[in-house]
């Protein structure tokens, strides 16, 4: 208890002294450690909604709470520079730069400037540094920690930034550990598997970031599942870059554990070893890095609730909370260590329960096996043959993906006529026979403008509470850490933000496209 509100009074002090400490060099005070954690899309419904169906299915007592339940601190404002309602792009650097810029900036303020983050102040100031994703590592939220580009869709240039490619800042690299998806932004145009680069591109040119990260900062590569198990924390082998799929990584509800490591897995490897890697001394100092800073995003929670698919989004959530009660008991072992998770903004409009009745049927949500977009998958290529996609929808889709051997008519021709849309339109006609029957609702297929939960844990969040704007919780990162990311704007003047060659007739260049995720 003592220790407690020694850490609390410190924090608090840092917060009040912080136009004082902005003029002193950065330099963290003590060992410490931060971890950010962003459940993009992901609303209080979202958690109402898991928390019923694991109470529900599991028979667990009213009071049964989450884990996340137990370290709600408080809501945040998600609000853009340029709109009531963000995309993530404006969202994570309201946290990264603590600063509000428009719909779709990656990195940048609103005059399309690149600023500073939280993650390059700490790494100057000798931190250690991480960012796991179920994204592409080169998706919105991550890249808004480590590349300042003026819009979201330039993901090649994205790819350059996070690996420190022409990066102006020193020490590089910036990110000393990443895990996620999206290894195909980091193949040339025509990959070489023998020169060790992936198999896959998603880049216009024969920059190959593989194996420049390789060369030039000796990271360590791994793109598979026995890599990942292979690689100890005891080994302190930093840098490291581990994409395991070319985009996304999967769902949580279709994840095949043999290819893919789960989020869970990805924050405990990743904790372990930045703390193992933090305690190498450095120089002449006995010391190592006063800590680490990492951000951590379920990032696919919202992409499920962009498809209207309820069960993919919940089993992102349920996955959500493993990676909290794993951070969580990693703070219990590591008391100098603060936890803040929030979301970048809500996703879906999902609300619980609709006319007429006063009822929700979380059951429903049980025999679900696959996801929306799975699915779809699946099915559009057979749209051209009527027959064949009908026969795919009653004895395969129905059954034995979303378990309701019951559909009435029009469900089955729902997902029909979905199937010969687009790939939106085909995962809301699935999504929406699945909620229609368990009664949730959804308001878009974009996102909304409500508040998120703020949620804090370990060193010094018992002062966190209330309702926050997002470009605040950025502050609380900057605040903990003891650096000041404005320090960092003057060394990124030079930076290249446009991508070359990008086609700025297939996005609004002004603002984040509609639909953007
Ligand atoms: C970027 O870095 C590469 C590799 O170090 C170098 O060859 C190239 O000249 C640099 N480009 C610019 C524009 O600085
Ligand atoms: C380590 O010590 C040497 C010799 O005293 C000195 O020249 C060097 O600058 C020191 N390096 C660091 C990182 O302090
Ligand atoms: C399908 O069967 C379930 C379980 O017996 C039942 O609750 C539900 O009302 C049925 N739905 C339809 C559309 O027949
Ligand atoms: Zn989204």
């Amino acid at each position: 208890m003592l220790t407690q509100s020694i850490y609390a009074l410190a924090i608090y002090s840092l917060i009040c002294s912080r136009a004082a400490l902005a003029a002193l060099p950065a330099a963290p005070a003590r060992h410490r450690n931060l971890i950010f954690m962003v459940s993009d899309g992901f609303g209080i419904a979202g958690e109402t909604m898991a928390r019923g169906y694991i109470q529900s299915t599991h028979n667990y007592p009213l009071e049964w709470a989450s884990t996340l339940d137990d370290l709600l601190v408080g809501t945040s404002r998600t609000r853009s520079s340029d709109s009531l309602v963000t995309d993530s792009a404006a969202g994570a650097t309201a946290f990264s730069c603590a600063q509000k810029t428009y719909n779709g900036a990656i990195g940048v303020s609103h005059d399309r400037k690149p600023c500073g983050t939280v993650l390059e102040a700490a790494k100057q100031a000798g931190y250690l540094t991480g960012i796991v994703s179920t994204a592409r590592i080169t998706h919105a939220t991550p890249g808004s920690f480590a590349a300042h580009v003026v819009h979201r869709d330039m993901e090649e240039l994205i790819a350059q930034h996070m690996i420190s490619y022409n990066s102006s800042l020193t020490p590089a690299p910036t990110v000393d550990l990443m895990f996620g998806g999206g290894r195909c932004f980091f193949a040339p145009e025509t990959p070489n598997p023998a020169a060790g680069n992936p198999t896959s591109s998603c880049r216009s040119d024969q920059l190959d970031l593989w194996q420049f990260a390789q060369k030039n900062y000796g990271y360590s590569t791994i793109s598979t599942r026995s890599q990942f198990d292979e690689i100890l924390a005891a080994d302190k082998k930093l840098p490291l870059l581990g994409l395991f799929t070319n985009s996304h990584m999967s769902y949580e509800i279709d994840r095949d554990p043999a290819e893919e490591p789960s989020l869970t897995e990805m924050t405990q490897k990743a904790l372990d070893m930045l703390h193992a890697a933090s305690t190498v001394p450095r120089g002449n100092s006995t010391a190592g890095a006063p800590g680490f800073f990492i951000m951590i995003e379920g990032a696919r929670i919202d992409m499920a609730a962009h498809d209207n698919d309820p069960a993919s989004h919940l089993h992102d959530i349920i996955e959500y909370w493993n990676a909290v009660a794993a951070v969580r008991k990693f703070i219990d072992t590591h008391p100098d260590t603060l936890m803040i998770g929030t979301s970048d903004h809500e996703t879906g409009g999902l609300t619980i329960g609709y006319d007429p009745e006063y009822v929700w049927y979380p059951n429903i949500l049980t025999p679900v096996k696959s996801s929306a977009e799975v699915i779809c998958k699946e099915i559009r290529p057979l749209s051209k043959d009527h027959t064949k996609l009908v026969s795919a929808v009653v004895n395969k889709v129905l059954p034995k993906q979303l378990g309701i051997t019951n559909a009435t008519h029009e469900e089955i021709n729902d997902i029909v006529d979905g199937a010969g849309g687009s790939a939106k339109a085909c995962k809301h006609a699935v999504g929406h026979v699945v909620s229609d029957r368990a009664r949730l609702g959804w308001t878009t297929g974009g996102h909304t403008g409500v508040d998120v939960g703020l949620y804090a844990y370990g060193a010094g969040s018992g002062t966190i509470r209330g309702n926050k704007d997002n470009t605040h919780v950025g502050q609380l990162l900057a605040d903990f850490l003891n650096v000041n990311p404005e320090t960092i704007t003057p060394l990124l003047a030079h930076q290249t933000t446009v991508q070359e060659g990008f086609d700025a007739n297939t996005v609004d260049l002004n603002s984040g496209k509609p639909g953007s995720v």
